[in-house]
């Protein structure tokens, strides 16, 4: 009913004449305090719960709230908005789903695979990983509203599923969205003794550049997210040429529009859980090109995501891979983990630096290849602990 009364607000009078819209934001307490004083007085916290506040905004103050968010903490979002006032407080108070996504105990974390994990973690190639982020980056924009932006879903579809051609227990499939053109992808695994159990690893395949729209300029998005997309091609690979067939199901997922507000792992986490399916474990990977900090290689986002995966991939970590680690936050619900954590399900976020020594190209048409260093070296680390995740969470 709203929606037809703005819609003829719109096309019966001048937009001029139409009120401001409201939009609702869940913000980090943590980042609100720091960024209150400089915001206008009319910004009004409307409800607070869990270490996050639900503001009221309209238009012109998101516009100013994201660039004192990015003034003052040298970084982008820091928010998530939401169609309406009850949509931000769910966000907030669905605690008894977000509290058990972070805190059950979904599967037996026990390391025995290590004679099927160790030659396969052998097989990483880290020039195969720079050659799939070269190609992505490639696209003017992977925007989930542009041409490119559905071109470059469908180019990740054929590759995965070239490198599938001669399995007939996997599958490569689009998973379109009514909203917007570019589809994700999905490639299943099918389970060859608890084939409803699923495993999950996924990254969003969409790039944008500008804080606001961001639709026409290039967005090369090497870091974010081509190498998290090149990561999972390259576990796909050697788990292909190993004719690895897991006891669970595994699925590998590139979503639509996330650099719009997760909508596309929204939608998908959203029908797992409608559907009743049995996510065992999500695996994130967003950013794993550019090494920011000195002495962490792969640091663990520990909001949003299930303790005791992550300790688990802390253990594959040292028994795989063998590099510094640690834990940092987003702060906010800050990729597509979020949206399995929302829906009940237990996901992880391993990501390139803690949050303090973030990749400030990103978001630009300077987030290519060589501005994160020239090779993917870096990301060649998270598609050990991909490919590790997988086999010893999926047997
Ligand atoms: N890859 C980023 C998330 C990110 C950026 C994590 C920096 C850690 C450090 C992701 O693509 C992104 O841009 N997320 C948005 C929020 C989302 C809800 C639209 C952001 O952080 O602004
Ligand atoms: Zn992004």
């Amino acid at each position: 009913m709203k929606k037809i009364i703005g819609l003829m607000a719109l096309t019966l009078s001048s937009v001029a004449m139409a009120a401001p819209a409201s939009h609702w934001l869940t913000v980090d307490n943590q980042v609100l305090s720091k960024i209150r004083p400089k915001l206008n007085k009319s910004v009004q916290t409307v409800f607070t719960a869990e270490g996050a506040s639900v503001v009221k905004l309209s238009e012109s103050e998101i516009e100013q709230l994201s660039h004192v968010i990015h003034n003052e903490l040298h970084r982008c979002g820091g928010f998530i908005q939401h169609d309406s006032l009850e949509d931000a407080k769910n966000a907030l108070t669905s605690q008894g789903d977000i509290h058990f996504a972070k805190r059950a105990v979904f599967s037996d974390y026990t390391i025995n695979q290590t004679s099927t994990v160790v030659p396969m973690v052998a097989q990483v190639s880290d020039t195969s990983i720079r050659d799939m982020i070269v190609k992505l980056s490639s696209y003017h924009t992977r925007y989930y509203k542009s041409e490119t932006g559905v071109q470059s879903s469908q180019y990740i579809r054929d590759t995965w599923a070239a490198l599938a051609k001669n399995r007939t227990d996997v599958t490569v499939e689009l998973f379109k969205h009514k909203s917007w053109g570019q589809a994700s992808i999905i490639m299943t695994i099918t389970g060859s003794e608890t084939p409803d159990e699923v495993v999950v690893l996924g990254g969003h395949a969409d790039s944008i550049a500008g804080a606001s729209g961001g639709g026409a300029g290039k967005a090369p998005g090497a870091d974010d997210n081509a190498s998290g997309i090149a990561t999972i091609t390259e576990t796909i690979k050697i788990l292909m040429n190993s004719n690895y067939k897991p006891k669970r199901t595994v699925q590998f997922m590139g979503y639509a529009a996330e650099e719009a507000g997760l909508l596309g792992s929204k939608e998908i986490a959203a029908l797992y859980k409608q559907g009743g399916r049995k996510v065992v474990g999500v695996m994130q990977l967003d950013m794993t090109l550019n090494k920011g900090t000195a002495d962490k290689d792969i640091v663990m986002m520990s909001d949003f995501t299930n303790a005791a995966q992550n300790e688990f991939l802390g253990r594959l970590i040292d028994e795989y891979v063998k590099v510094p680690w640690g834990y940092s936050r987003c702060g906010y619900g800050c990729s597509d983990h979020a949206s399995w954590t929302a829906n009940g399900y237990p996901a992880s976020m391993p990501f390139e630096s803690t949050m303090g020594d973030i990749n400030k190209n990103i978001h630009t048409a300077r987030d290519t290849l060589e501005s994160a260093g020239g090779d993917a070296k870096h990301a060649a680390k998270f598609a050990k602990l991909a490919t590790a995740f997988v086999v010893e969470l999926a047997k």
